[in-house]
């Protein structure tokens, strides 16, 4: 039998992904002041020791502003490098390729972290709200495109102006050179989820009237321009960009105007997935949907997202993809390579609960895995599979 899509390797600017079994990025807000900690060299490093193709590291914040929450991870000073490089020197000494997820949250910044959340609501009853500066928030330095807040209980964004939106260029760039220094083998920019580079894009948080603003034109000039400067620091190494494919919003609204359609969707993401290919050489485009419209109603199932990714693959030749959201095991996971869907794959939540699941993965396709750590012995070893 010829070996299963999932666990053939994968080349990209001439670096080797074992398999096409991925761990996505998830953040931990386990950091001190945006520094990985020890926590980060246990977590990733158990991810790395149990078969994973690649490892994406979590949102990492190129502004102290770009934080989501006080205690999320970042990379806009120096000293950030060194626990990083810890943890890139363990994973690849374990065979495993190790990426990061540079972002900026935008106005969905200087929140509390989920279980500081949980307790908060339980003392106060309920209904999210911004950390403030007691609590190392930033509340009034929060940005976004607009005067638009995510949702009760956010912050009130102050719309960047131009220089703003040169300085968050500039400090992806920034972030871009550190990830040189640190060695990492691949820069995802997350440009998903409702988050500054998103909330530019979609017409239900960007009402500007400027050259970032109005016609879908203005509204990708922003995340095209960090893509770009990203792409010319990085030079000829892998760099990925996860998208929102959708707002999951009710529309389509037409503006009377522009006659342009009104809402981020497919159809826009497609020809931002084909802009970032063409103009900033983008390799891989990692299809998520959602997070930016409070009113969304979303059918959840699994692989309900592999549609989009299958869609920007056909739509965009020579640009690879990845699928993510509710794919829990080896056999999923290889159906949506299969059918043409995406060339890899990635987890979450299910790696969260079984961090073995691509170890899993090989025995359920029936893949004998080359025992690359002392963990992956128990899966071949000297007994042969079990
Ligand atoms: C996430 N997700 C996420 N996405 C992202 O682009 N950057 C991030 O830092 C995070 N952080 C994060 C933390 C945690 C705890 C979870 C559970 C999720 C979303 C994640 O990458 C993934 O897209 C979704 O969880 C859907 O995939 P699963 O969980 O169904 O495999």
């Amino acid at each position: 039998d010829p070996l299963p899509l999932l666990f053939q390797p994968l080349s990209i600017r001439g670096v080797e992904f074992k398999n096409r079994i991925w761990v996505a990025p998830m953040c931990m807000y386990s950091s001190d002041n945006g520094h990985a900690t020890d926590f980060h060299l246990v977590h990733i490093g158990s991810m790395a020791l149990r078969g994973a193709g690649a490892i994406i590291l979590e949102a990492t914040a190129v502004l102290p502003a770009g934080r989501i929450a006080p205690e999320d991870a970042g990379l806009w000073t120096d000293s950030q490098i060194a626990p990083l490089r810890r943890i890139v020197e363990f994973c690849h000494a374990h065979g495993t390729k190790v990426g990061i997820q540079l972002a900026h949250a935008g106005r969905k910044a200087s929140t509390y972290a989920p279980w500081i959340q949980d307790k908060r609501d339980a003392r106060v009853g309920g209904g999210r709200s911004v950390a403030g500066v007691v609590e190392n928030g930033w509340p009034d330095e929060v940005v976004g495109p607009s005067e638009i807040p995510h949702d009760t209980g956010y912050a009130y964004p102050n719309p960047l102006n131009q220089k703003g939106i040169d300085q968050v260029v500039e400090a992806f760039a920034a972030a871009t050179e550190r990830c040189k220094q640190v060695g990492f083998d691949f820069i995802e920019i997350h440009g998903a989820h409702g988050y500054l580079l998103h909330s530019f894009c979609s017409p239900l948080s960007n009402d500007r009237d400027d050259d970032y603003g109005g016609s879908l034109e203005n509204r990708l000039r922003f995340p095209l321009a960090i893509a770009r400067r990203v792409r010319a620091v990085w030079g000829d190494k892998p760099l990925f960009y996860r998208v929102s494919a959708t707002d999951w919003a009710e529309g389509p609204e037409k503006e009377e105007k522009t006659g342009e359609w009104l809402q981020w969707g497919i159809d826009q993401s497609t020809v931002l997935a084909r802009r970032l290919h063409e103009e900033a050489g983008m390799d891989l485009i990692d299809v998520s949907t959602g997070g930016l419209w409070k009113n969304a109603r979303i059918a959840v199932f699994p692989g309900y997202q592999v549609p989009f990714a299958a869609h920007i693959k056909k739509a965009v030749p020579g640009l690879l993809t990845g699928a993510v959201g509710h794919i829990n095991s080896g056999k999923q996971a290889e159906s949506y390579l299969k059918e043409g869907s995406a060339d890899v794959v990635l987890v979450a939540r299910e790696l969260l609960r079984n961090v073995d699941l691509p170890l899993e993965a090989a025995q359920e396709l029936g893949v004998a895995v080359k025992p690359a750590s002392q963990y992956e012995m128990g899966w071949v070893g000297m007994m042969g599979r079990r």
